[in-house]
């Protein structure tokens, strides 16, 4: 169950990506606002796996696909988030807040930071340091939750269990 979670994870980031490299090709604000909130959900359960793959004592090299699925998102992630999808600026629910937009430069460098731990993070798989994937499972955790205490509204980090 675990594994079609994650297959369909990955190959529905792949579709969003796709979409949103046509700019002006028809993807609306609230598209957007909806594909992201899928994506971020399906990152929590993607993050969640793998924390509980390395508990039950799996080896960091089975966790390739998931982590290279995180990393795609991320290199997505800010384009996730054009002009008018803040929250008040659209009928639909958002938590994004309007200074990801007030400040742009930072909430690209939160995403580029995101990104970066999570090439890390499945470099790490690909060369079966699980030690060190673990530790990394840490810096990609901070990297949600540093980007979600300025930028997204309400309770910080992904759902706890
Ligand atoms: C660069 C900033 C940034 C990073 C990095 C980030 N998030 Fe978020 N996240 C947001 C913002 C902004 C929202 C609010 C989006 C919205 O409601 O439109 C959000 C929303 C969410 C949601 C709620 C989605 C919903 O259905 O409303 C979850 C769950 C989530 N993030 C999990 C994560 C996890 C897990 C990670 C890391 C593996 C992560 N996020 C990394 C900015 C980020």
């Amino acid at each position: 169950m675990l594994r079609r979670l994650i297959v369909l994870c990955g190959a529905w980031m792949g579709f969003t990506t796709v979409g949103l490299s046509q700019e002006g090709s028809g993807v609306s604000g609230p598209d957007a606002i909806l594909a992201r909130q899928a994506s971020l959900d399906l990152s929590s359960i993607t993050f969640r796996s793998m924390v509980d793959a390395l508990k039950a004592g799996r080896e960091a090299k089975s966790q390739a696909y998931p982590a290279a699925a995180l990393a795609k998102w991320a290199a997505a992630l800010p384009r996730m988030f054009p002009p008018g999808t803040g929250q008040d600026e659209t009928t639909v629910s958002t938590q994004a807040l309007l200074v990801i937009w007030r400040d742009r430069a930072g909430f690209d460098r939160a995403a580029a930071n995101y990104a970066d731990a999570t090439a890390r993070l499945t470099a790490l798989a690909a060369a079966n340091d699980t030690p060190g994937f673990l530790r990394q499972l840490e810096e990609v955790d901070q990297a949600c939750g540093s980007c979600h205490a300025r930028y997204k509204k309400g309770a910080q980090g992904p759902p706890k269990k």
